[in-house]
């Protein structure tokens, strides 16, 4: 039999041999399984089973306590350098997989910068938007401003202002679209003159392009929204000769010189005397009894205008004594239409992209 002393003392070498034993097997296995994950997150996976805080060799660092004092700084020596192996493993092993996915990742997402790019088609202006322009540009050179007004008008300013009496054919329920509250959707831009003329004092030149709106079916030159382009001129002494030599300038700018153009007695109960205008047939050119166009006239009518009637610069306060002037009014659909041939005013609205292709 052992003397107790030497017994303890055997014990306790076992239990240190033991230790090491189970830490040799422990960072096997760690080392294991980090050798055997296939990918980062497998390796992710074998985080926590080498080297968390439950791990086998975090472990066997609790059981030191169960040694002599004078064996556990020993001990827990080649514990650490054990851990220090598996670690260092393990981020050997995470680094190499890492290197692997991204080789990967570059290998199958590879862009081919040689192939040809899908091209942005360049869009181009709708041809209302062209007209438009030109019109502004032809209408600015001669030193004229560009005014604008609301589309919901009052009945004052769209009717009774200039002088369209309560019981004129263009306030029937047919032709307007009313809204709550007495308002109305303009008709036409000539309100834009009256708010014009109220603003500011004359002399003024201006022109108001605007859409407006008529109760109307929807044809071939008819379509309940539209555009028109308002002109006003007021000053001293303004005569329907100045008018007429305005509008042939302006007619030559948009058209062409080769067209004709005529001016041709009408009425409008805002200007006296009225005149309207038009310009030679582009398709015929003459009067030819079987034109579609024009249908047989030769004539394609572009403009309503006069002079400004004197009830209606009363309306807003201007002298018709001291000054005089005259206002015009165009559809931009209709000159647009002849511009380009355009057989429908339709086709500016559908907004298929093979008509607009051939503006841009
Ligand atoms: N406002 C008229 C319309 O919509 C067009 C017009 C005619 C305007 C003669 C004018 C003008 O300023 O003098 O049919």
């Amino acid at each position: 039999m052992l003397p107790r002393a030497a017994l303890i003392h055997i014990v306790i070498i076992m239990a240190l041999e033991e230790l090491a034993e189970e830490l040799k097997q422990a960072e096997r296995a760690a080392l294991a399984t980090i050798a055997a994950a296939a990918g980062i997150a497998a390796i992710e996976r074998a985080r926590p089973v080498a080297m968390g805080k439950n791990s086998a060799m975090r472990g066997l660092l609790k059981r030191l306590g169960g040694l002599p004092a004078a064996e556990r700084p020993q001990a827990g020596q080649i514990i650490n350098q054990a851990q220090a192996r598996v670690e260092s493993a393990f981020e050997a092993k995470l680094a190499e997989l890492r290197e692997a996915e991204m080789a990967r990742q570059i290998e199958t997402q590879s862009v081919d910068v040689t192939l040809p790019g899908t091209h942005a088609k360049p869009g181009g202006l709708h041809p209302l938007t062209l007209t438009l322009i030109e019109i502004e540009r032809i209408f600015t050179s001669m030193g004229y401003e560009i005014a604008s007004g609301p589309d919901v008008e009052t009945e004052h300013n769209n009717f009774d202002a200039l002088n369209i009496k309560p019981d004129h054919p263009a306030r029937d329920m047919h032709d307007t679209f009313y809204l709550d509250g007495g308002r109305i959707l303009r008709t036409h831009t000539s309100p834009v003159q009256i708010r014009h003329m109220l603003a500011h004092k004359p002399p003024l030149a201006i022109i108001a392009p605007g859409r407006v709106y008529r109760v109307d079916d929807i044809d071939a030159t008819h379509s309940p929204v539209f555009l028109q382009v308002e002109g006003l001129l007021i000053d001293r002494g303004v005569s329907m000769a100045q008018l007429k030599g305005t509008l042939t300038e302006f007619l030559h700018a948009i058209f062409g010189k080769e067209l004709a153009t005529r001016f041709r007695a009408s009425y409008f109960p805002f200007t006296e005397p009225s005149a309207e205008v038009d310009v030679q047939c582009f398709v015929c050119r003459g009067p030819d009894p079987d034109c579609r166009i024009c249908k047989g006239t030769g004539w394609l009518e572009v403009l309503g205008s006069g002079l400004v009637h004197p009830d209606v610069l009363r309306n807003v306060g201007i002298d018709p004594r001291e000054f005089s002037g005259f206002a015009f009014g165009m559809g931009v659909e209709r000159i647009t239409m002849l511009r380009y041939g355009i057989p429908s005013i339709r086709l500016f609205y559908e907004n298929d992209i093979r008509f607009l292709r051939q503006f841009a």
